[in-house]
């Protein structure tokens, strides 16, 4: 049926109507906030690259993720920034490491708070891999018992979730294995998937001063010009292996990749919306030149309509507020 007859903007006449039709609805409850913990007391540091994101001391760390749970956030995600780094990352899997004491006293203070641990050496390595190093190779499979120790220590610690971002073969089977036998049987495994060698990364490589200090992650994460078919790999992968919910990552620039997965896969799907994705954003809004709460908005939107059941975003708190108010 043509014009005249079919008129496409009748069903955008008033705001009523148009809410009537509107399919994608974005609610705090999608968002996780991903913050960084480091080692020391009173510390508070803007991130140069990442407006509005800190590196927190635990002490600090409490205020600010009350303000997720007053947000009506679910979830946050924690990354820890050690004192010391050495060749075996071993702060990752310390008892004491420092994402061990932000998650007990987080979850000694706000039990009903989702807390998820990026489980991964980058952040604890001397070199900056995710890996065990030798004759500069990541060697995979000595790696996974690192992996499922940080993974237990963090459970141990009191973690809900944990998310393995490192990228080695293997390593889902490795954990649940690990968690099972420690009787963490209920404990969700949230695996970084389908995750992109990107460019993306850069501002977070400051926040958790990760970046590898030779070479860089192509051996490990993917090639962003693979194609879909590598990704729902890796993603049947990682279900077959336990994992409970699969990312994609990053977001923008992989939103075919959300779709593919999210009709492929009964499983959740969450995103995660980039430290660089971020920083763009407020690199614009600051200028001045774009209307920050219309973008973020419309991109998480975006992200939805794509097939995110689930959103990991430095966006966090300010979408939740901005629901709120509208
Ligand atoms: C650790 C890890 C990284 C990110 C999340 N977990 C960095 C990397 O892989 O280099 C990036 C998150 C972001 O850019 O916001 N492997």
């Amino acid at each position: 049926m043509n014009f005249p007859i079919t008129r496409m903007r009748r069903l955008r006449k008033t705001p009523g109507i148009r809410n009537m039709v509107a399919v994608v609805q974005l609610t705090a409850n999608d968002l996780i906030y991903p913050m960084f913990a480091i080692e020391g007391q009173g510390i508070k540091r803007e991130i140069g690259s990442m407006p509005g994101v800190f590196q927190l001391s635990p002490d600090r760390l409490l205020p600010e993720a009350e303000k997720a749970v007053q947000a009506g956030i679910p979830a946050i995600i924690l990354f820890g920034i050690p004192s010391h780094k050495n060749k075996m990352g071993s702060q990752g899997y310390a008892q004491e490491g420092i994402v061990q004491q932000a998650v007990s006293l987080v979850k000694e203070e706000f039990p009903q708070l989702v807390v998820i641990t990026d489980v991964c050496l980058c952040g604890y390595t001397s070199h900056g891999h995710c890996g065990v190093i030798q004759g500069g190779e990541i060697l995979n499979d000595s790696t996974l018992d690192l992996l499922a120790r940080t993974a237990v220590s963090h459970v141990q610690a009191g973690a809900d979730i944990v998310a393995p971002s490192d990228m080695m073969d293997g390593r889902v089977a490795a954990i649940r294995k690990a968690l099972d036998q420690k009787g963490f049987i209920d404990t969700i495994i949230m695996a970084y998937s389908a995750k992109y060698a990107s460019g993306f990364y850069g501002p977070f490589r400051e926040a958790a001063g990760s970046a590898p200090q030779f070479g860089d992650r192509s051996a490990y994460q993917m090639d962003p010009r693979s194609g879909t078919d590598q990704a729902l790999r890796e993603v049947a992968l990682d279900i077959e292996e336990g994992a409970d919910v699969v990312m994609v990552k990053p977001a923008l620039a992989y939103m075919d990749i959300i779709r593919a997965v999210k009709d492929q896969f009964l499983c959740p799907v969450a995103t995660y919306n980039v430290s660089g994705e971020y920083a763009m954003v407020k690199a614009a809004a600051l200028q001045g030149w774009i209307d920050e709460k219309r973008v973020v908005l419309e991109l998480m939107t975006g992200l939805k309509r794509a097939g995110s059941d689930m959103i990991l975003t430095y966006h966090a708190l300010d979408i939740a507020r901005w629901l709120k108010e509208s």
